[in-house]
Formats: C-alpha cells, sequence, structure tokens
C-alpha cells in the first residue's frame, strides 16, 4: 500500500515539472510502460499470499487509472499552452467609467432664447433647409438681379432649390400658413459662400423672430430685443442699433454688442416687415404691422462663454465640449 502512495507522489511531481513531448513519453514509458513502473507492480501479484491478492490488484488498477488521467491532463495543457494563453481578464483592474452626455452650447444656447421668447408668447416653429428661391429670396424682396444675393447665394440642388442661407424663409412659410395676430422664433440652421476663419463658417445656426399684428411699431422691436439681450448678459449689457440694409425690412437695423472695452460686435439684423414681403404671403400692408429680426447663435453663444473661434462648436473635440 505505501509503496503505491509512493509511486503516486513521485509520479505526480515529476509529472508536474514537464514542458515538452519528449518528458511526456518519457514519463509514460517509466511508469505506464510495459517495464515500468506499473508493469512491475502487476508482475508481483502472483508472488502474494492468496488473500492479498484481490485488494492489491485493485489498488494497482487504481493508481494505474489515476496516472492515466494525469498525463493526459498533462498532455492538453503542453499542448494547448504557448498556442492559445486566452483572453487574460484582470478582475482588479479598475473599470471604465461611463462618459456622461451632455447637451451643445449650441444647443443650449439655442434652448435658452427659445425659453425668453415663450415667456413672451412667441411660439417656436421650425422650417425646411432645403428651400425654394422663393421663399429665400423672391417673397423676400430680393429679385433674380438683385445685388444682395451675392452673400447669401448658396448651394443649390435640384430643381432650382437650395440650402437655406438665412432662416427669413420660415417668416414666409408661417405667413403664407396663418393669420395674423403672429408671434414666432424658429431656430435652424443656415448656409452661406463664406470662407471659413475664426468668425466665419459656411454653415451656422440662426434664429428668427417675427411679430405681426394691426399695430407694432419699432419700439416693441427695441424693447424685446433689449429684453432678451438682458435675459442673456445681464442686466448691464451695452446694446447698439446701428442703420443698416435689408431688402425685406424698412427700416432696419443691426445689433452690435460691446465687448471688452471697446468693441462692438454684430449680432442680429432686424427691421420692421417690408410691405413687399406682406404682399408676396398674400397680407395687406395697409392693414398690418411687424418686426423681424435673424439672430447668430455662434455669435452670441462665443461672447457668452468667450470662445475664440467658431470653429471649436463642429470639431466634436471633447475636451472643449465638456466645458458646458
Ligand atoms: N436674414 C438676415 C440675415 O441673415 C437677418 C434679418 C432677419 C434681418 C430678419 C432682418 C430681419 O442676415
Amino acid at each position: 500500500m505505501s509503496t503505491i502512495q509512493q509511486i503516486l507522489d513521485e509520479a505526480s511531481k515529476e509529472l508536474s515539472g514537464l514542458t515538452n513531448a519528449e518528458g511526456i513519453e518519457a514519463f509514460r514509458i517509466r511508469f505506464l510502460g510495459k517495464k515500468g513502473k506499473i508493469g512491475e507492480l502487476m508482475a508481483r501479484i502472483p508472488s502474494l499470499a492468496p488473500a492479498e491478492r484481490r485488494q492489491f490488484g485493485a489498488d494497482v488498477n487504481k493508481l494505474k487509472s489515476e496516472l492515466e488521467i494525469q498525463l493526459a491532463e498533462k498532455k492538453l495543457a503542453i499542448s494547448e499552452a504557448p498556442r492559445n494563453p486566452g483572453p487574460v481578464l484582470d478582475m482588479t483592474l479598475p473599470a471604465i467609467a461611463p462618459h456622461a452626455g451632455r447637451l451643445h452650447p449650441l444647443r443650449q444656447t439655442i434652448d435658452e432664447i427659445m425659453a425668453i421668447f415663450s415667456r413672451m408668447g412667441f411660439e417656436s416653429v421650425e422650417g425646411p433647409e432645403i428651400e425654394t428661391e422663393f421663399h429665400n429670396f423672391t417673397a423676400l424682396n430680393i429679385p433674380l438681379q438683385h445685388a444682395s444675393r451675392d452673400a447669401f447665394d448658396t448651394f443649390y440642388t435640384t430643381q432650382g432649390r437650395l440650402l437655406r442661407s438665412q432662416t427669413s424663409t420660415v417668416q414666409i412659410r408661417i405667413m403664407q400658413k396663418r393669420k395674423p395676430p403672429l408671434r414666432m422664433i424658429a431656430p435652424g440652421r443656415v448656409y452661406r459662400p463664406d470662407t471659413v476663419d475664426a468668425s466665419h463658417s459656411f454653415m451656422f445656426h440662426q434664429i428668427e423672430g417675427l411679430m405681426v399684428d394691426d399695430k407694432v411699431s419699432f419700439s416693441d422691436l427695441k424693447g424685446i430685443l433689449h429684453h432678451t439681450l438682458r435675459e442673456l448678459f445681464g442686466k448691464d449689457v451695452k446694446v447698439r442699433f446701428r442703420p443698416h440694409f435689408f431688402p425685406f425690412t424698412e427700416p432696419s437695423v443691426e445689433v452690435d454688442l460691446l465687448w471688452g472695452k471697446n468693441r462692438w460686435l454684430e449680432i442680429l439684423g432686424a427691421g420692421m416687415v417690408h410691405p413687399k414681403v406682406f404682399e408676396a404671403v398674400g397680407y395687406d400692408p395697409a392693414e398690418v404691422q411687424g418686426f423681424a429680426f435673424g439672430m447668430g447663435v455662434e455669435r452670441l453663444a462665443m461672447l457668452r462663454y468667450g470662445i475664440p473661434d467658431i470653429r471649436y462648436f463642429y470639431e466634436n473635440d471633447r475636451r472643449f465640449l465638456r466645458q458646458f
């Protein structure tokens, strides 16, 4: 009995040190071969007392199958080990933290402006980015040969359609569909043949505004814009209304914000809706008045957050985006 245990211990120890096929084969011959240790034990059986033979035989057989199993397992381990170490899973490594998303700074700015106008009774609407020439130009009193088409002529698709160059198109669409009184704002993307630099992009965002009623004055426009800019930039914001020209408003202004000590930055165009525009949508200019404005969302966001370059908005760089 003790010989059997000794052989098992010896075999296990030897087996654990084996690393290649030659060692395995030598082991097999030494223990399980015809003249191996197991064979020697078997050969002893006839010389034992008859009463011991049965037990001894059974023990040797058990040893034999135990060694066969261990040998087979070792063979498998050696053949698999170098070729396929398997995936290394280290349970002690820290987990990868999920990145929480957030709203883009432009979306946040648009949402805030929409909220301000919503409190003043303006409904938010949207229009298509691919527009007809009628909505982008003709109805806005910009005839085919008009010089001011130049700055607005953008990317034409098929059938005389183009990417809108201003959200003023939505004024036309809403007035065609509804009767006054109207108070609406329309946020969205616009496209221009502009060369990209720190303050220009071929695509940017505007928020259009339109109010039409039987009596709407320029001072209503001034008051509403002033109020909006105070909500966005604080009570002390310095605003400048500067005479300007737009074909679809008369009179027209551009509005600037004081930035730093003495720099004015243009942030929106506005004016009283031109009678020709009312005619184009079937309103009677003798019966209604209105104002309209279009503000640049990027410029407002840049002023608000102190962003020096418009291109940061479009690069999807998380180092930039996660600051808002
Ligand atoms: N559509 C003009 C622009 O894009 C802005 C504007 C809108 C001016 C409405 C007057 C009235 O520059």
